[in-house]
């Protein structure tokens, strides 16, 4: 084959004007190809669009599918200087612990009263709230139960604006963390909050004050229904002010959930219904 001669065959085989073909076939050839892939591309999309619209019907908006049989929640405490809970600073220098007052003023905002009782409900306190849906009708969105921020005291910010921490009688602020259907505490017995010293640290931890009295987690603020369908939810606070603890050294504390029915430290999670943190306030500079 001549050089000439294979550039035509090249030239026909994309375009063969004798036949009319294009890259060897004619035009209704690749229409029926292009008709062909366009259908079956709609049928595939179709068929996704099914499963999907299916699948999203089995689902309920405002409850996960899927929760396993999570009984005991986390706690947390407040201020979080970093990932680890350590609150250290000195009295004597302003600028070592404002920080933490500041963060209890961002996290204690949404808690304010007047916010509170845009949001929410004044509840019947001591009761849970409970707002089942009807077999046929959603009972949705629901409703929330006020949290005001008064009722933390002096550690609401509000009387003393450092929240303790300028005269070395620091408040920390505890919150359990949410869990869907939760009812913790029955017949009537509300959760509540102990801290104690860890180990060698008992004779460091001096008295402590609990906000609300006693550290509970009134049942009002229980059953959660989940982010979706509780939309205005305050978890509820129990805040522990200091009052006499040993300064210029660690102290360990650790403080607890009490309920007659949510297990502490399961084999699964060991620090479930519990939290740990070192407190140091030094007074020597
Ligand atoms: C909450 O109240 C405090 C004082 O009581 C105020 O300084 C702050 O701006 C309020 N925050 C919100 C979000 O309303
Ligand atoms: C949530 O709070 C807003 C005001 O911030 C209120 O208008 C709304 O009704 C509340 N929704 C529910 C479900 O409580
Ligand atoms: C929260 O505070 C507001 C105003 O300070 C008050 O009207 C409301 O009753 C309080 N709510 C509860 C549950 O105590
Ligand atoms: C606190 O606990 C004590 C003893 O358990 C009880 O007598 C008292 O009524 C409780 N106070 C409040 C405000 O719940
Ligand atoms: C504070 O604690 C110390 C021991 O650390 C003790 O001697 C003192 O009596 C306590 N003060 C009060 C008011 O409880």
């Amino acid at each position: 084959m001549s050089k000439d001669e294979q550039k035509t065959g090249w030239k026909e085989y994309i375009w063969n004007s004798r036949t009319r073909e294009f890259l060897g076939r004619t035009a209704s050839s690749w229409g029926l190809i292009l008709l062909f892939y366009l259908v079956f591309y709609i049928f595939l999309a179709g068929l996704f669009t099914l499963t999907m619209y299916v699948m999203l019907q089995t689902l309920d908006d405002h409850k996960p599918t899927w929760q396993d049989r999570l009984t005991t929640p986390g706690m947390v405490i407040r201020p979080k200087a970093d990932e680890y809970y350590e609150i250290v600073y000195d009295i004597g220098k302003t600028e070592t612990w404002d920080m933490y007052a500041q963060a209890l003023d961002k996290f204690m905002a949404p808690y304010n009263n007047s916010v509170q009782v845009e949001k929410n409900n004044a509840c019947t306190p001591d009761q849970n709230f409970v707002q089942e849906d009807s077999p046929d009708v959603k009972n949705n969105p629901k409703r929330s139960c006020q949290f005001n921020r008064t009722i933390l005291e002096d550690c609401s910010g509000i009387g003393d604006r450092y929240y303790g921490y300028q005269d070395g009688k620091p408040c920390i602020i505890i919150k359990l963390n949410r869990v869907i259907g939760m009812i913790p505490g029955v017949n009537g017995e509300a959760p509540f909050v102990t801290c104690g010293p860890k180990r060698e640290d008992s004779d460091k931890i001096g008295e402590m004050v609990y906000f609300p009295p006693n550290g509970t987690f009134n049942l009002m603020y229980y059953p959660y229904y989940g982010k979706k369908a509780q939309v205005n939810y305050s978890q509820p606070l129990v805040a522990v002010k200091f009052l006499n603890i040993t300064t210029n050294q660690d102290v360990n504390i650790e403080c607890k959930i009490n309920a007659n029915n949510i297990p502490l430290g399961t084999e699964r999670d060991k620090w479930a219904g519990r939290v740990s943190f070192k407190l140091r306030i030094n007074t020597i500079a």
